[in-house]
């Protein structure tokens, strides 16, 4: 396997910047249960890590959910499969979707789109990353992490071809 390419964003900035996402879900929902539905498997380290954040005076349930818009390779197929649909009910219940990283919006559209059936009491979005500039489908963030360039990443349950999910940092891929 290639080394991935330069740091983007450090282990360090990463954590930090989880631990304050928590924080403010913590604050948002005070009171409340939360039902965390998760886009596999690129969110799948990040959702790790910011439950763990999530104080635990407030219920979590967390769910999983497969989409794939890229197939293999670092452009958008522009189509969405759907390869594992929610298995618990989210009627009346309070969900956060969470996802790694923005970038048409695509993903996050089908997944809301998908969510329309079930009787949510409230849907919010938390991303790891948001590409600004290729937005094709508009959708309001209510937690991001990081804002980035229009530049290929991998690392921290980001990939290429199934690989780099395992680097602790986001790095920027190097032109292959
Ligand atoms: P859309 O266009 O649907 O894309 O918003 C979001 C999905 O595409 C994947 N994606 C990336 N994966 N590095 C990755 O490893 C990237 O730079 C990147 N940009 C988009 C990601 O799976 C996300 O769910
Ligand atoms: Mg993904």
């Amino acid at each position: 396997m290639k080394p991935a390419g330069s740091v983007l964003i450090s282990e360090l900035e990463i954590q930090r910047r989880v631990a304050e996402m928590g924080a403010q879900i913590s604050e948002d929902y005070k009171g409340r249960s939360l039902a965390v539905v998760g886009i596999l498997k690129g969110s799948f380290i990040f959702i790790a890590d910011l439950i763990r954040h999530i104080d635990s005076s407030i219920p979590v349930e967390v769910e999983f959910i497969t989409v794939n818009s890229y197939g293999s390779g670092t452009a958008s197929s522009g189509e969405l499969r759907m390869d594992r649909n929610i298995e618990i009910s989210l009627d009346g219940k309070d969900v956060l979707l969470v996802e790694d990283i923005v970038d048409s919006g695509l993903t996050l559209q089908g997944v809301r789109d998908l969510l329309k059936t079930q009787k949510t009491r409230s849907v919010r979005i938390a991303a790891l990353i948001e590409k600004k500039s290729k937005r094709r489908y508009p959708l309001t963030l209510d937690y991001t992490g990081f804002h980035i360039p229009d530049v290929f990443v991998v690392g921290y349950g980001l990939d290429l071809d199934q690989q780099y999910r395992n680097l602790k940092e986001i790095h920027i891929l190097n032109a292959q």
